[in-house]
């Protein structure tokens, strides 16, 4: 879609609809909502006073013109558009940049569903409740995108999102509407950081979304590379198992030797302020590419989103991809150790002995507590290679379900400047982070008989135990360990979140980025 900035009146726009806005409560409305209706024969006043319109958030009420040249001298007289969208707020004193974004997503979507081509919109929420003009086109362009976006490749017959229809309908254009000139360069700078950030966050869905026989650790490879070959200053390194056993990655290679499909350590270099090698970010994402549970085997529905189990390893690839866009002043690392989790002749055992990079001995009791492992290894190769601050971002645990539900990512640290960073990020582009304890009574499950350390700690506290095991590959070097297993996927389709991935938390990760760099 094509996203243009234009300053001047709304009404004067020719386009097939026009979209304004309402907060609940107002029942003569002004700004370019009252100028529409002014231009359309105070319709939606009439239709307020009616009770039709209320202002109610997610309300969405489409008053058909239908144009210039049909309504003839009619109340609708000299106004071109087809349409004007009028998208419930809510309430003003709640509303928020996520709200932006929601009711940008759910209007354009309608937009689509009606056959509309092009639109012009005014900015929702700017200057009305504190929200600047620039930060709320930017969540508009956010939503438009993300709530727009479709995986479809594999349909023989489109689909037009939320509908049944089955033609391949497309909101080409939207034009967004700054009355204030001078207001035009921060919008538009808002849109063009909007972009880059909403993208990022399509290809992370792209990329868990894909199946699981197409998305091998091979693949997704392949799929860093050509993010690292499009953008000026990344540069990409793909290592294999050969290195792996060099660098003693005992744990890594364990989950690894079940699956026939070759392992891939991918890493992605951004170097944003090259005379400080230590002003640096290690973005670290789990890579299982789909999680059988190995000889610990899942059930049969608990494997039907397993593909996402590289969704971590997706947004730290995604993420990056943005960053180079951005240029903020910090040097970042995308590390993913991708492989497959698989049950077979060469899977590891129950009970096997591995050794980490980091020397330490690991009893592995569940081979389905795969992420740790490979994490284990993956933290000790960033911290190795420099790493001043790691964020590891996993679908680790079906607990933090448990813990938090799903409108909250969870977050295990030892810094607490690093995860209230991070928590802040998360809030900023609307991708909700909890924090939960580190605490000592935890740690002790994961004591082993046999080894210095095991992979399960048993069900109480079952995401706590696993970021204790994390924890301990961390070390002293400033962490977060951010679990996504909730967040990763949704089933239902929900403002800028469409069904499938949600490409959580990519956006969170490149904020955290930029207000490092400041
Ligand atoms: N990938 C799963 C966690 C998961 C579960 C992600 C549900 C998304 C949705 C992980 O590898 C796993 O199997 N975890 C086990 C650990 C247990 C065996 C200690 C779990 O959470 O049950
Ligand atoms: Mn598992
Ligand atoms: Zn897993």
């Amino acid at each position: 879609m094509q996203f243009t900035v234009v300053s001047g009146e709304l009404a004067a726009q020719d386009v097939d609809a026009v979209v304004v806005n309402l907060f609940s409560g107002v029942d003569k409305p002004d700004g370019a909502t009252g100028a529409i209706d002014a231009a359309i024969g105070n319709t939606i006043t009439a239709l307020i006073e009616a009770g039709e319109i209320t202002g109610r958030s997610g309300e969405l009420t489409v008053i058909h013109t239908l144009g210039e040249a049909y309504s003839g001298n009619g109340a609708y007289s000299g106004f071109a558009p087809k349409r004007v969208v009028v998208a419930g707020l809510g309430k003003a004193d709640k509303f928020d940049l996520d709200d932006v974004r929601t009711v940008s997503a759910t209007t354009v979507r309608r937009l689509r569903n009606l056959g509309v081509k092009s639109a012009a919109t005014v900015i929702h929420g700017a200057g009305a409740v504190g929200i600047e003009p620039g930060d709320a086109a930017e969540a508009m362009v956010e939503g438009a995108i993300l709530g727009l976006y479709k995986f479809d490749k594999y349909k023989s017959k489109k689909q037009s999102g939320d509908d049944d229809a089955e033609d391949d309908k497309t909101l080409e254009s939207l034009a967004i509407v700054e009355p204030d000139t001078a207001g035009v360069a921060d919008v538009e700078a808002g849109v063009t950081r909007a972009i880059a950030f909403a993208d990022a966050a399509a290809l992370a869905r792209d990329l868990v979304n894909e199946p699981p026989n197409v998305m091998t650790p091979t693949k997704l490879a392949e799929e860093a590379e050509r993010v690292a070959g499009a953008a000026d200053g990344l540069s990409i390194t793909i290592l294999e198992r050969a290195d792996a056993e060099k660098m003693g990655m005992g744990a890594f290679l364990g989950v690894a030797q079940g699956s026939r499909e070759p392992l891939k350590i991918i890493r992605i270099d951004y170097g944003g302020d090259a005379r400080h090698a230590d002003n640096n970010l290690w973005l670290i994402g789990k890579g299982i590419t789909f999680d059988s549970g190995g000889l610990s085997l899942k059930t049969s529905s608990g494997m039907e989103t397993m593909k996402s189990d590289m969704a971590g390893g997706a947004s730290v690839i995604a993420a990056i991809q943005a960053i180079a866009v951005i240029g903020p002043k910090i040097n970042v690392t995308a590390l993913c150790l991708a492989t497959e989790n698989m049950p077979g002749g060469g899977a590891q055992r129950v009970s096997d002995v591995v050794t980490a990079m980091s020397g330490m001995t690991i009893e592995v009791l569940n081979t389905d507590a795969e992420g740790r492992l490979t994490l284990a290894d993956a933290l000790a190769y960033a911290r190795e290679n420099g790493a001043s601050r790691m964020v590891d971002v996993a679908t680790l645990t079906g607990g933090i379900v448990t813990a938090l539900g799903r409108g909250n990512s969870g977050a295990f640290s030892n810094d607490d400047d690093l995860v209230d960073a991070l928590i802040a990020a998360g809030a900023r582009r609307g991708e909700p982070i909890w924090r939960l304890p580190l605490d000592d009574v935890s740690k002790r499950q994961n004591r082993s008989k046999i080894a210095d350390i095991k992979n399960t700690g048993g069900r109480p506290a079952h995401a706590t135990t696993g970021a204790h095991f994390i924890g301990e590959f961390a070390g002293d070097t400033p962490w977060v360990h951010l679990d996504i297993a909730a967040t990763a996927m949704t089933d239902s389709l929900s403002g800028w979140r469409t069904p499938g991935a949600t490409g959580v938390p990519t956006r969170t990760l490149i904020q955290l980025v930029i207000d490092l760099a400041k």
